[in-house]
C-alpha cells in the first residue's frame, strides 16, 4: 500500500471534532483543504468510554467524500460489525488489536472484502504484540492518546513505536502505512513527521482552526 518515494507525510481529518449537527460541511471543509482520508471514529461506549456514530453515518458521508473514508473501529467484537461498515462504504478498515482474540482472520476478511485492513494499538500495547500480523496488514495505527476522546496530550513515549515499526518494515520488506492518532498539533508535529509517520490523523487541531488548509500543510511538511 506505501507509495515508494513519497516526501510527504498524508493527512486524515478525524471528524470527531466537528459539528455532528452539520456533516456535510465537515466533509467539504475536510475536501477543501486537501485532506487525503476523512478519518472517521466509530466508539462503542464500551471499548472506550465514549460513543459517536456507526454504519449509516458512513453510508451518508459516502457520496460526498472523493477521497477514502477510513474507518477506525474502537469497539469490542468489531468482528460482528465489519460487513456493515464493508457495505456502507467504508475504504479503510482499522480495529484494534485489544478488541478481538481473531485478529488474522479479521484481518483477512477485510482484505477479502477488499477494503484496507489496518491494526491499531492502545498507548500500553507494545509494537511487539503485532509481530505476526504486520505482513498482512495495510495500516498500522499507532494511537498516542488513551482512545475515546479528542483534544487529549499527545503521550510522546508512542512515538518510539512509530519509530520501530519503521524499522521492522524496512528490514522485512513489509508494506504497511504507520499512521498516528491524537494529540497531533503545531507544538507535537514535527516529533511525529520525525519518528516516521506516514498518515497523520488530526481532529481538534484540523477542526479547530481557522484555516485548516493551513494546517494540512503544516502537517505534511509541504
Ligand atoms: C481519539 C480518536 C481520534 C481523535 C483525535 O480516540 O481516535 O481520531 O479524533 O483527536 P485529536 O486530533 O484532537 O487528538
Ligand atoms: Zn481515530
Amino acid at each position: 500500500m506505501r507509495s515508494t518515494g513519497s516526501i510527504n507525510t498524508q493527512v486524515a481529518a478525524s471528524v470527531l471534532s466537528a459539528d455532528f449537527s452539520d456533516i456535510r460541511r465537515a466533509i467539504a471543509i475536510a475536501l477543501d483543504a486537501g485532506a487525503d482520508w476523512i478519518h472517521l471514529d466509530i466508539m462503542d461506549g464500551v471499548f472506550v468510554p465514549n460513543l459517536t456514530f456507526g454504519p449509516k453515518m458512513v453510508q451518508d458521508i459516502r457520496p460526498y467524500a472523493s477521497i477514502p473514508l477510513d474507518v477506525h473501529l474502537m469497539i469490542t467484537q468489531p468482528e460482528a460489525l465489519v460487513p456493515e461498515f464493508v457495505h456502507a462504504g467504508a475504504d479503510h478498515i482499522t480495529f484494534h488489536y485489544e478488541a478481538t482474540v481473531h485478529v488474522h482472520r479479521l484481518v483477512m476478511k477485510i482484505k477479502e472484502a477488499g477494503k484496507k485492513a489496518g491494526i491499531s494499538i492502545v498507548p500500553s500495547t507494545p509494537v511487539s504484540a503485532l509481530s505476526d500480523v504486520l505482513e498482512f496488514v495495510d495500516i498500522v495505527l499507532v494511537m498516542t492518546v488513551n482512545p475515546g476522546f479528542g483534544g487529549q496530550q499527545l503521550i510522546p513515549k508512542c512515538l518510539e513505536k512509530v519509530a520501530a515499526l519503521a524499522k521492522i518494515r524496512g528490514k522485512k520488506d513489509y508494506d504497511y502505512l504507520i499512521s498516528v492518532d491524537g494529540g497531533v498539533n503545531r507544538d507535537t508535529v514535527q516529533q511525529v513527521r520525525d519518528a516516521g509517520t506516514d498518515v497523520i490523523i488530526s481532529g481538534s487541531a484540523f477542526y479547530g482552526s481557522a484555516d485548516p488548509g493551513a494546517e494540512v500543510a503544516l502537517f505534511r511538511g509541504s
